[in-house]
Parts: C-alpha cells; structure tokens; sequence
C-alpha cells in the first residue's frame, strides 16, 4: 500500500517545473492528482506522462485567478470523492522591474496569482478538508518571501503575503488535522529561473553561464541551481500523514542563500 493511496490532490502550475515534479510525486505515492493550469500544451505533454506509468490524474485547463470557475471545478472534485487531502498552490510568475516603473496592472495582476489565488483556493477547501478532519495545504512562497529582492517588486509582496497567510490559515485549522505550510525554494532550475537568466544575459551581452557565475553563485553559497527533484522530495514529506506536528512553517530550500 503507497503512502498517499486513496488521497486526492490537486496542484496548480502542476504543467511544468516545481508543480509538474511534485504532481509526479503525488501520483507515484498512490494519491489521485488533479493538475491544474492554464497552458494546455504543457499539460498534454504531462498527461502522456502520467498514462505511460499508470498513474491516476486528470488534468484541467483552467486560469486559477478566474474564482468562478475555480470553485466549481473544485465542487465537481468533491462530488466525485467527497475530499480533498491535499492541496498545492504552486501556480507562479516573474516580472522584473524599478517600482518606479513597474506596470500597475502588472503588479495587480501578481498578486492576484501569487497571493489571492491561494486565499480563494484555500477558502473553498479548507472546509471540505474540515469535514474530514484531515488535510495538507502547501503555499509555494521562496525566499523572496523573507528577504527583498531589487526589481521583483510584485513577486517579493506577493510571496511575504503568502507566508503571512500559511500562517493565519494554519493556525486557524491547526485543532483539525489540518496543516498549512509554505516552502521557501532558492534557484531552481526551471523554465522560471532560465527565462530569468535570459533576460540578464541579453541585458549584458554575456552567456547564461558567466550570468550563473557572477549574479547567481555569488548568492548561493552551495554555488549551484537547485533540482525540482529536491523540492519534490521535501514537500512529499510534507504532504504526507507522517508531517502531522508541522503547520505553519516557512520552510527553506536554499543552498544557504538566506544564511549568509
Ligand atoms: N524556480 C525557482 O527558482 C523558484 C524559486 C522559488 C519559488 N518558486 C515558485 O515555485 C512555483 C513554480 O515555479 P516554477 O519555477 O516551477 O515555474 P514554471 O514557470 O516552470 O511553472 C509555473 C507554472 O504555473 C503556470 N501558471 C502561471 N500562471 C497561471 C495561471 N494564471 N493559471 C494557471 N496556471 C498558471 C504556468 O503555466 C506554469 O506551468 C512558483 O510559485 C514560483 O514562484 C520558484
């Protein structure tokens, strides 16, 4: 019997990168994953990999920041299996900018993503999860949710504000079964970060690589990108019966960046 069999998950942003990882995870310990996110290609490609090994999953395309159609997505998974054991809200972007010159709308438009989406997820799941006295919720923040960081106005307030609200959640549940989590990744390597590290490059007229050398490493004591696999294996831990004493924790995968 796999640890997660018989759970039901869903993971938004699970069509690349952390979520597609940790999507992986989930259905390779027995849970029933539901991948939600916008992009439909990526989520094909997903889904064939989820056929091959036998795994169970549905994959929904759908914008996460649309409240309406997020909520009756969710009734339709309740009706179905009558719970939800597990919920990840992973689903994230970047934008960088001076706040002098950050785009409003853009800004708006992160927080909605990165910040009211989880609060409006949580809110539709937390009493489902309250009726069956068990549940793991992970908010995936970073450490730019502890520590600034010059241009990403957006993201930093959207991710501090996710701490803040695993926090609230947390110990509003924390009596029920329920824990409430949120995991603070450094540099890992996905779609995310490369297009970052693009950016940089073009901006300087340098490789990716003399960016990783003289931006990243510099900040990163262990000196490297960080693999969704190590993400995956903590937030397993997390998700599962086993992390019962765990809730409202910001938990740090780093590589000492937030150390020095
Ligand atoms: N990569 C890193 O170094 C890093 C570090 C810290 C935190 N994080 C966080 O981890 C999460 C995943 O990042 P990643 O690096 O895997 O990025 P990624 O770009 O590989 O994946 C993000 C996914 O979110 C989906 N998405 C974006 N907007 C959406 C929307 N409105 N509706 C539905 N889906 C949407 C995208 O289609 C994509 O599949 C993000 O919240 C990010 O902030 C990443």
């Amino acid at each position: 019997m796999k640890e997660l069999s018989g759970q039901i998950a869903i993971v938004t942003g699970a069509a690349s990168g952390i979520g597609l990882g940790i999507s992986k995870g989930l259905a390779e310990e027995g849970a029933t994953v539901y991948l939600l996110d916008r992009d439909k290609e990526k989520l094909e490609c997903a889904a064939a990999y989820f056929q091959e090994r036998k795994l169970l999953f549905e994959t929904i395309p759908i914008d996460i920041t649309d409240e309406i159609r997020v909520k009756s997505c969710i009734e339709k998974i309740v009706t179905v299996y009558g719970r939800i054991d597990v919920l990840i809200n992973n689903a994230g972007r970047q934008y960088i900018s001076l706040v002098q010159d950050f785009p409003t709308e853009e800004f708006e438009s992160m927080l909605k993503l990165m910040l009211t989406s989880p609060f409006f997820i949580m809110k539709q799941v937390i009493p489902i999860m309250r009726s069956n006295k068990y549940g793991r919720i992970i908010n995936m923040a970073s450490v730019n949710g502890l520590i600034g960081f010059a241009g990403k106005a957006a993201y930093n307030s959207a991710k501090h504000g996710l701490i803040g609200l695993t926090k609230v959640a947390a110990l509003e549940t924390a009596a029920e079964g329920i824990t409430v989590n949120a995991i603070c990744p450094g540099y890992v390597d996905t779609a995310l970060v490369r297009n970052q590290l693009e950016q940089l490059a073009r901006q300087r007229n340098i490789e990716v690589q003399s960016v990783l050398e003289s931006v990243i490493y510099p900040l990163v004591p262990q000196r490297r990108l960080l693999q969704v696999k190590e993400i995956v294996s903590y937030v397993k831990f997390i998700a599962s019966p086993k992390a019962s004493g765990v809730t409202g924790q910001a938990v740090v995968i780093d590589g000492g960046y937030t150390t020095q």
